[in-house]
């Protein structure tokens, strides 16, 4: 169908900038683009800009200035009436998993789907992979108040990719976890793009960053100051990884997720 239009960045930013009213310079001319299958983290320091660049992204504020293109749509051309379409084709993640209260684990993963065409029985099957890909199959009637942080994190990144986004935007995902935790939900991101999801992660996490030395792009007083490539947290620690997706994914804290995974991995380039 529409020869090359995959090979196009799966994120553009050109030019962009927002303020908030009425003069708070959130960012401030930022050029960027992510390639379909990238991992991408945003870094810098609190206040420089990284949650309002991933809002534009997912259309939850609007750009003041320049143009931002996200899975071929622009979004800032774009229409409300278009929004809903464009937060299908993604899946956002956050600090404090924002998980239905009254509803268990199965029918929070279970939720997005809900308001699709699919099947009770399509939607049930879909539930049953991701719990067991993020390792909820014993909590699943759980509600969320009933679940460690960490397991909220797991429901939340399972609910986030139950539609099988493109792209995957977590706004600092393990900012309430302890370390241990913090590793598991590091090792599910990774995993997660392994099967072919772009993912972006705004963080102040060095132990995050450093494990998995992929691209960073680092962020102060709203302009990008550092875009680096199998970078580590600090510039100075920059140097070769010792293959370190190989012993994430090996280690990892799904080991059904391999098989189990429907994905896109045959997309990725
Ligand atoms: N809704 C808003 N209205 C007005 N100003 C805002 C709003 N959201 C963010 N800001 C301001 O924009 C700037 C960038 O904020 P942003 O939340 O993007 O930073 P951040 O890098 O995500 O910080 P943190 O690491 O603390 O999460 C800050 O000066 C902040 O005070
Ligand atoms: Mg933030």
């Amino acid at each position: 169908m529409f020869a090359g239009r995959d090979e196009q960045p799966i994120v553009s930013l050109k030019g962009v900038s927002k303020v908030y009213p009425p003069s708070t310079a959130a960012l401030t001319d930022v050029d960027l683009e992510i390639e379909r299958g990238e991992f991408v983290f945003l870094i810098g320091p609190s206040g420089s800009g990284k949650s309002t660049l991933l809002r534009l992204l997912y259309r939850e504020e609007q750009a003041t200035k320049g143009r931002i293109v996200v899975n071929n749509r622009d979004v800032t051309a774009m229409g409300p009436s278009d929004v809903p379409f464009l937060r299908r084709q993604l899946g956002v993640v956050f600090q404090d998993f924002k998980l239905l209260p009254r509803k268990t684990v199965a029918e929070n993963i279970a939720f997005p789907l809900v308001v699709s065409e699919f099947s009770a029985r399509a939607i049930r099957l879909r539930v049953a992979q991701l719990l067991e890909i993020v390792g909820l199959k014993d909590r699943r009637h759980a509600l969320p108040a009933e679940l460690s942080g960490g397991e909220q994190q797991r429901a939340a990144l399972a609910r986030a990719i139950v539609n099988n986004p493109v792209l995957l935007i977590a706004d600092e995902p393990t900012g309430n976890l302890d370390p241990e935790t913090s590793r598991g939900i590091t090792q599910l991101l990774a995993e997660i793009n392994f099967r072919g999801t772009t993912v972006i992660v705004a963080t102040h996490s060095e132990v995050m960053v450093n494990a998995l030395r992929r691209r960073v792009v680092a962020i102060e007083g709203g302009m990008i100051v550092r875009d680096q490539a199998r970078a580590a947290y600090r510039d100075a620690d920059a140097g070769p990884a010792a293959q370190p997706d190989r012993r994430l994914v090996a280690s990892g804290a799904a080991p059904a997720a391999a098989a189990a995974w429907p994905g896109r991995g045959s997309r990725r380039g």
